[in-house]
């Protein structure tokens, strides 16, 4: 067993509910698995705290923290330095405190999200992707695969808010929500950032009979791991990315951050989260 000291790099998660956060499994399953005079904690914090508690950590010596929701665009607000990332986003899920009292943040989701997908030998470069979704996990999803010179089209049940994040994202076209399946041959990568599939949520048929045999089809839902869509897509013999590895991927950038190590998302480490969910 890893104990700390007291020298040990503190760092925390933040959010209202914290409960249900794998974030301290997967970052103490690191400092175990590095060695690492560490702990990482989990935070139930109101929003009305939610400042007088980064002040605390802050004096209290702590490297860092994750934030959740409802917390990522007062997080955002907070922070002195933030990277083009986090300014497109208008929210962060990844802070890091610096010698000089200066807050950093960005958000992390949309990088790991690419990340998951270059693990699983997708390269996005100038493939054309189709998100579904047009809520604040397809925006970070969204521009990183444009930052990383993807062709991205996005559809979403509500038109509007798919026109305003193909505006505020400066590229991207837009298909019809009712459309998108009889448009799916058109498309190399299918992502769903939406909510449906996942588990307690209502069922949700998605029909991929116009994809092509190489359809790369992926969900950024990981409870239950193999979603609908992913289960869909099995049936036709796609392939297909799970949502677990953007989890794990995500956490990535915080870790080194606050502990020194850029840690390694491997299958021992997914199968240890992955077995947490089942529970
Ligand atoms: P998040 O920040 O996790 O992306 P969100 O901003 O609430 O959460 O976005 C949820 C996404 O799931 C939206 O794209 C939403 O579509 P609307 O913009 O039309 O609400 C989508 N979504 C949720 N339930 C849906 C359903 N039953 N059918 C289609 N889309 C759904």
């Amino acid at each position: 067993m890893q104990l700390i000291t007291g020298k040990a790099k503190i760092a925390a998660v933040l959010g209202w509910p914290i409960e249900h956060s794998r974030s301290p499994l997967l970052h103490n399953f690191w400092l175990q698995r590095y060695q690492i005079d560490g702990a990482y904690i989990p935070l139930a914090v109101k929003s009305e705290d939610f400042k007088s508690v980064i002040k605390g950590m802050m004096a209290a010596g702590f490297k860092g923290c994750n934030v959740t929701i409802p917390h990522k665009e007062a997080a955002y607000q907070c922070c002195d330095y933030v990277d083009e990332t986090a300014k497109k986003m208008g929210s962060v899920n990844t802070l890091w405190f610096t010698q000089d009292g200066k807050i950093h943040g960005t958000s992390t989701d949309g990088a790991g999200f690419v990340a998951s997908l270059n693990d699983s030998g997708v390269n996005v470069s100038g493939k054309k992707i189709l998100v579904l979704g047009a809520g604040g996990a397809a925006r970070s999803v969204a521009y990183c695969l444009q930052r990383d010179s993807a062709q991205v089209t996005i559809t979403n049940r509500t038109l509007k808010r798919a026109e305003q994040l193909v505006q505020d994202l400066g590229e991207g076209d837009i298909l019809e929500w009712q459309s998108w399946n009889q448009e799916l041959d058109k498309f190399d990568v299918l992502v769903n950032t939406t909510s449906l599939g996942m588990e307690g949520k209502e069922d949700f048929q998605f029909d991929l009979k116009n994809a092509s045999p190489d359809l790369i089809v992926t969900d950024i839902v990981y409870v239950p791991r193999v979603t609908p869509l992913l289960a869909a897509a099995q049936l036709k013999g796609l392939k297909t990315v799970e949502g677990l590895g953007m989890l794990l991927h995500q956490a990535r950038l915080g870790f080194t951050q606050w502990f020194g190590v850029d840690p390694k998302v491997d299958s021992e480490l997914t199968e240890f989260v992955a077995n947490s969910l089942k529970k």
